[in-house]
Parts: C-alpha cells; structure tokens; sequence
C-alpha cells in the first residue's frame, strides 16, 4: 500500500520482514555480484512478531544536487553500499511507472507518477530492528529483504515471473531472498550441474536462482507450524570477543571456498542437495528424530569447512560448544533426538524442540541459560514472510 502526500508528491511505503535461520547452509558464491550460490539451501522463518525489521522508504522530489539515497539504519545515517545500489538499480530498470488509487470525498482519484519522474526522486530509508542489534544476531536477512520489497512496491514493480522479487532481495545479502517467505523456504541455486552452470550466462542464472516456499502437504505444514518451538541462545561473548563476528560471512565464505578441500567435497558430492531432499522427506513425514539429526549434521558441516579454510575460521565460543555438547547429552539419554540446534557464522544458537519436550529440555538448559547467554529468545515458525503494513 503506497502512500502519497499530495503537497509535495512524496510516495512512501513500510514494511516489515522475518529473519530466517538455515537448517541447510548457504556458503559461497559463483557469482560476487549477482550473489549466486554454489549450492541450494533450506530455511526456517521466524515469527516476526518476535524478530523482524520494519523498514520505511520514501520517494521525494529532488533538486538535482541532492543525494540521491539516503539511508538511515537503527536512527543513524549509513552507508549506502554497491549491493543497496545493485538491488535499487535492479528495481529501477524495470519500473514502468506508479499509480496510486486514493479516496477523496468518496470518489476514486487515480494519480500517475511516469518512470522518468520516479527514477528522479530521492529515495529516504529508514530501518530499523526490533531485536536489540547489539544481541549480535543477523539483521541483514531481514533488513534486504525487507528493503528490495519495500522498494519493488514504491516503484510499482510486479514480478514478471514466480520468485522475481526474490532476486532483487538475493542482490542485496543471499540469505535475504529466503526472507520473503514464511513457513520452510529453498533458495534454488539455479543450475543442476556443472555443465548447465557453463552454459548460462550470469543473467539467465540470475532469474533461476530464486526462493520458494516448500511443498509440503497442508497438514504437515500444520504440524510443524503448531509444534516447533525455537529458543534462540544469544550466546554471551567471551573475553576479547566483540558482539559482531570477526569474519563477515562474506568474507568467511570467500576463504572456505578458495581453499576448503572439504568444501570441494561437499560440493562434489551434492551434499547440500541430498540434505535439503533429506529435510523435506522427514517435514512431510513428521519425523523429528530425522529432521534433528539432518539439522546438526549440516550445522556441524559449516563449521567444519570454516576449520579446514586457511587460514582457519571459527565462528563458535566455548559457550557454544557447552550448548551443543548439553544438547547432545539430552539427545543421548533419551534415546532419541528430542532438540537440534542450528549455528550460521556467529556463536549464537538456535534450538528446535517439539512443544511437547519443551519444558524438559529448556530446563536442562537452565544453568547454560543462567551462566552462559545475555538471553534466551522463546519463539516459532513465522507463517508470514516480508509484507507491507500500512500505518
Ligand atoms: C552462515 O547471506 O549473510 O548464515 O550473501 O554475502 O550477504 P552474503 O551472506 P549472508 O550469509 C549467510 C550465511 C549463513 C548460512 C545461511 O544463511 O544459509
């Protein structure tokens, strides 16, 4: 829903976006810039209500000195980087102009703004989280996805195929197009073989490389969405350590693929993909034990190959490894996986219990909770992905 200042011909929309967390990881590129995967990756949403960024984009008439994007993040003045401007960019090229529809003294008006008056205004950011930034979780899934959907509706872009709005967000940070979704969510890498990666050019892999919601039977769906909980650890820093990681994930991934044998590996072996097969089998069978194993296994891989880069990385803390060896423990005596746990690029945690252990478990955690975490975030599955609201 676009608003519009009728005084000065200002257009504005907000919207707000899920974070979402990787059960099958995403780690490096084929492309910098077009930011394409080397593999496909499977996401979980989280519920917005409890994490989201909420981003407010204005369109203004611009003398032709001004700035052209301004952007302020958390309420202060930022950097407008090359992949904003990728993502604007990518926006722009297809906007065929605005109409926007308005009630005045209950008759329809009907306001047109051309391409070439659109593409000469000034576009205003503001984002913003409502999860403490300082908690060092990731806010730049939420944030781009947040913001190439905010932008595409500004600038009255509607996808020209299934999952467009999905590769504008992808510009902007990869683990973004997963972000539009609710529920369980696979980014396609956009090819299915080496072969067919030489044969397309960046463009055409571009439009394929794109996010979608799982298929999995409604009351499947319904299961998961009524049972899975999720407790995210923020896992307290340990001494010399800053709340932000040391190595981007950007970065990260560069170095793992520049120099991981083991990466190659897990590449060559298509392991990502029989992991996200995998995953998809156990959601539609319901089975928790499989999903959780799965879960750890490609957890336990990202870290894996982070350690086999040269030089190599870690991104977990010793706090870390209690949570993960208390998990197991619980694991072990029952006899069955009853959590799993999900760690990207940082040394925060991210648990998954059935509703019906998660008393039990959460009480197993109590001292790790007590001692070890700035806090623990209770929350689920988000139904919704990225949508405008209208304030
Ligand atoms: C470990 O999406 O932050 O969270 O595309 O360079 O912006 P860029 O990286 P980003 O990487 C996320 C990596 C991960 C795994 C994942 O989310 O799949």
């Amino acid at each position: 829903m676009i608003g519009l200042n009728n005084q000065d011909r200002s257009l504005e929309v907000i919207a707000t976006s899920p974070i979402n967390i990787a059960l099958v990881k995403y780690w490096g590129k084929v492309d910098e810039d077009y930011i394409i995967p080397w593999n496909s990756s499977l996401s979980i949403t989280i519920d917005q209500n409890d994490l989201c960024s909420k981003t407010r984009i204005r369109l203004v008439q611009a003398d032709e000195s001004d700035e052209q994007i301004e952007l302020i993040l958390n309420g202060k003045k930022d950097k407008v980087t090359k992949r904003i401007m990728n993502v604007v960019n990518a926006i722009r090229e297809r906007t065929e102009g605005v109409t926007i529809k308005q009630i005045r003294d209950g008759n329809q008006i009907e306001t047109h703004f051309e391409k070439e008056e659109l593409l000469k205004m000034k576009i205003m950011i503001e984002s913003e989280n409502n999860f403490a930034t300082a908690s060092g979780l990731a806010s730049s899934s939420s944030g781009l996805s947040c913001l190439s959907f905010a932008l595409a509706e500004l600038f009255g872009v509607k996808e020209s195929f299934e999952g467009e709005y999905s590769t504008f967000a992808r510009l902007g940070s990869g683990s973004a197009c997963r972000s539009l979704y609710g529920g369980f969510v696979q980014w396609h890498c956009g090819f299915s073989s080496r072969d067919q990666l030489d044969s397309l050019s960046k463009e055409e892999l571009s439009r394929k490389s794109i996010a979608k919601q799982i298929d999995i039977s409604s009351e499947s769906m319904n299961y998961w969405l009524d049972n899975l909980q999720i407790a995210i650890c923020c896992v307290k820093p340990e001494k010399d350590q800053g709340l932000t990681k040391e190595i981007p994930s950007t970065d990260g991934m560069k170095i793992t693929i520049d120099t991981s044998e083991l990466m190659r590996a897990r590449l060559d072996c298509n392991l990502p993909q029989k992991h996200i097969e995998q995953l998809t089998m156990t959601l539609e069978n319901r089975d928790f034990n499989s999903f959780a194993e799965i879960t750890i296994k490609e957890t336990n891989q990202l870290h894996a190959v982070c350690l086999d880069s040269y030089p190599p990385i870690f991104y977990i803390n010793e706090r870390t490894k209690k949570i993960i060896k208390q998990a197991l423990k619980i694991n072990k005596e029952k006899g069955k996986n009853i959590v799993a746990y999900s760690i990207d690029a940082g040394f925060h945690v991210f648990l998954f219990i059935m509703k019906e252990d998660k008393e039990f478990v959460l009480n197993e955690f109590k001292d790790l909770i007590e001692n070890d975490m700035d806090r623990l975030i209770q929350t689920r599955i988000g139904r919704e992905g990225v949508k405008i609201i209208k304030e």
